[in-house]
């Protein structure tokens, strides 16, 4: 118990020292009209999907990014049809099983944020075990959002923040991580991506999205590609952020 404690904190140290890199997140959105353009049941552009995952991981490190995280299932995805749901469970977990050795071998350490008490024990031994397995990455902390609520879990950080004295924001965020929605501490989102062509943000990252660069694309999510990826990175570098104060330059 001490020994994994020890294990999981000395994983954290070691992330915290590379997350000088950027933190992407993305709403992989697009599936199912991807599937259904080509005459498919949903569930096909589901698989499609993992695909796009399998690349977008591969390639992130060489892009500069340090953390990823991927929104693959939202509370509000329970209100699809039955038939959906299970398939997508299903996917999660063969994700799952089929990318852990990979992960292991590429520095890549996944955690899973969300709701964990709606999900099937298999899966949630699934993603325990990824866990721990793959907890001594340091080179892409992956993070993948199922049953996951940016609304719910501010609720219930803020639930805990009753109990919290001299709340400031770092201490809001760190409630956040522990009891908003599990995981372990990330930096605030950088660039944020959603594809498929909606722009909204459909309950995803709200406070740790606060300063992100957004970007939006008309690709749905399994056309979504390496090439697609940097070109967001490229249009972010070029970006200039503010947060609220006037750029060096334009001081009298
Ligand atoms: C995103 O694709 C994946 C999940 C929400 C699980 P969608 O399934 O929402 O695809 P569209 O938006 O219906 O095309
Ligand atoms: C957001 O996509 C959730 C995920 C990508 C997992 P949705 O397709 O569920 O979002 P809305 O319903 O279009 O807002
Ligand atoms: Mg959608």
């Amino acid at each position: 118990m001490i020994q994994s404690s020890l294990h999981i904190h000395l994983a954290d140290k070691k992330q915290s020292e590379v997350s000088s890199g950027l933190h992407v997140a993305i709403i992989m959105d697009g599936n199912g009209r991807w599937a259904t353009a080509r005459g498919k049941a949903r569930i096909f552009g589901h698989r499609a999907g993992a695909d796009s995952v399998r690349r977008v991981v591969e390639a992130a490190p060489s892009l500069g990014i340090t953390t990823l995280t991927l929104y693959a299932f939202s509370s509000d995805n329970w209100k699809r049809p039955t038939a959906e749901v299970t398939a997508l469970m299903r996917l999660l977990r063969l994700y799952l099983r089929t990318e852990t050795e990979k992960c292991i071998k590429n520095g890549v350490r996944i955690s899973v944020i969300g709701r964990r008490d709606r999900l099937a024990p298999h899966l949630v031994a699934a993603i325990e075990r990824t866990e721990k397995a793959t907890a001594p990455g340091i080179t892409l902390h992956l993070r993948i959002a199922i049953d996951y609520s940016s609304r719910d879990s501010i609720l219930r950080a803020a639930m805990a923040a009753t109990a919290t004295p001299h709340l400031c924001r770092e201490t809001f965020s760190e409630l956040l991580t522990e009891f908003g929605h599990g995981g372990s501490p990330a930096p605030d989102v950088d660039l944020l991506i959603r594809t498929g062509g909606e722009h909204r943000l459909s309950d995803f990252l709200l406070w740790e999205s606060a300063y992100a660069e957004l970007f939006f694309t008309k690709r749905m999510w399994p056309d979504f590609g390496v090439d697609d990826l940097a070109a967001a990175v490229d249009e972010f570098r070029a970006r200039e952020r503010r947060f609220g104060a006037v750029p060096t330059a334009m001081v009298v």
